[in-house]
């Protein structure tokens, strides 16, 4: 990392009240970025930042931020605003699973990390694991379009940036395109020059079409985490689509590691401190560096 004056730059991480996000907020304090810790409880998040606070990093403040609902974001894009005045990281955090789980029948399979990140537990789970129709939905809407709400509000803060601005979409395994058996939505998100936002949407409104139709197998959709898979496959496009169209930014996205949070019913086998590492390397990036790029942890990889 080349050297960048963190003292001076102001950072937003969404979901931040526990897991991946919190330590995240953590690492880039120590650092000593001044750190909006979102989180969408007022409690939860503000016990948080009491903590981060009492344990000298003093540079956390709070801020209610529910990715779902528009006028919290735009609380938050007001807040920045009239606090900080620009902003010089986002870290799109917040992440739902999309599921339903039978956690005591989870845990009686017993499955080994390595057939849950190659997907080959898929039929194993299938007993445990139900994927409703509204729970895709709210998936959806909290990991891609949650991530573009706040994006969009806060882009013209970010543009204010002195430093280059930097925005983290903190992604999954599961995003990869290779995961995806239908070949032609392979295809199309793979094609990065006629990539657009709109094209996006609208497979990802296919998607959630298919789901209640019950057609996720017979069209070709990832059946493991059927709807994450999608949001954090539709998070990866957006964020090449907006590094191509702000070259002055760096927007990457990023697989944090199978880390034991809530998010997998703490089947994850790394710890959260392992987890922000790849997030906050992308966070401080020097200029120069990547743009538009996908991260396994902290190395780069293929979409
Ligand atoms: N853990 C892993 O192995 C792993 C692997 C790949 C990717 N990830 C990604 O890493 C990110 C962090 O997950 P985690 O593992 O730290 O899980 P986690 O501990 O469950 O944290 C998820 C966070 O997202 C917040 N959230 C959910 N819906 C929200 C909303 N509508 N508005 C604002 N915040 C919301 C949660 O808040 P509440 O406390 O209020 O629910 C929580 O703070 C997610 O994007 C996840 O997909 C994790």
């Amino acid at each position: 990392m080349g050297s960048i004056s963190t003292e001076s730059m102001y950072a937003v991480v969404t979901g931040a009240n526990k897991g991946i996000g919190l330590e995240i907020v953590r690492q880039l304090a120590i650092q000593g970025v001044t750190v909006v810790l979102t989180a969408r409880d007022e409690k939860r998040g503000s016990d948080a930042v009491s903590l981060l606070v009492q344990s000298g990093l003093k540079k956390v403040v709070f801020h209610q931020l529910d990715v779902r609902d528009q006028s919290s974001v735009d609380s938050l894009a007001e807040f920045v605003k009239s606090r900080f005045g620009r902003l010089d990281i986002l870290v799109n955090n917040a992440g739902a699973s999309g599921v339903v789980v039978d956690e005591e029948g989870l845990r009686a399979l017993n499955i080994d990390p390595v057939s849950w990140l190659s997907g080959k537990a898929t039929d194993a789970v299938q007993g445990v694991i139900q994927q409703p129709y509204e729970k895709g939905v709210e998936c959806l809407d909290t990991n891609y379009y949650g991530c573009k709400r706040v994006t969009e509000a806060l882009l013209p803060l970010l543009k204010l940036s002195t430093s280059g601005a930097r925005i983290v979409n903190v992604s999954s395994l599961r995003s990869e395109l290779k995961r995806i058996p239908n070949e032609q939505i392979r295809n199309e998100l793979g094609d990065l020059g006629n990539l657009t936002e709109e094209k996006v949407d609208k497979i990802v409104e296919k998607f959630l079409h298919d789901l209640k139709q019950g057609k996720l197998e017979e069209n070709g959709w990832s059946l493991m985490l059927p709807s994450y898979s999608i949001s954090k496959v539709a998070v990866n496009a957006y964020t090449r689509v907006l590094a191509k169209r702000y070259p002055d930014m760096f927007i990457n996205c990023v697989h944090p590691g199978y880390v034991n949070t809530d998010i997998n019913w703490h089947t994850g086998t790394m710890t959260v401190e392992d987890g922000a590492k790849g997030p906050v390397m992308l966070a401080l990036l020097s200029n120069g560096e990547f743009s538009g790029c996908y991260f396994d942890q902290t190395e780069k990889s293929g979409f």
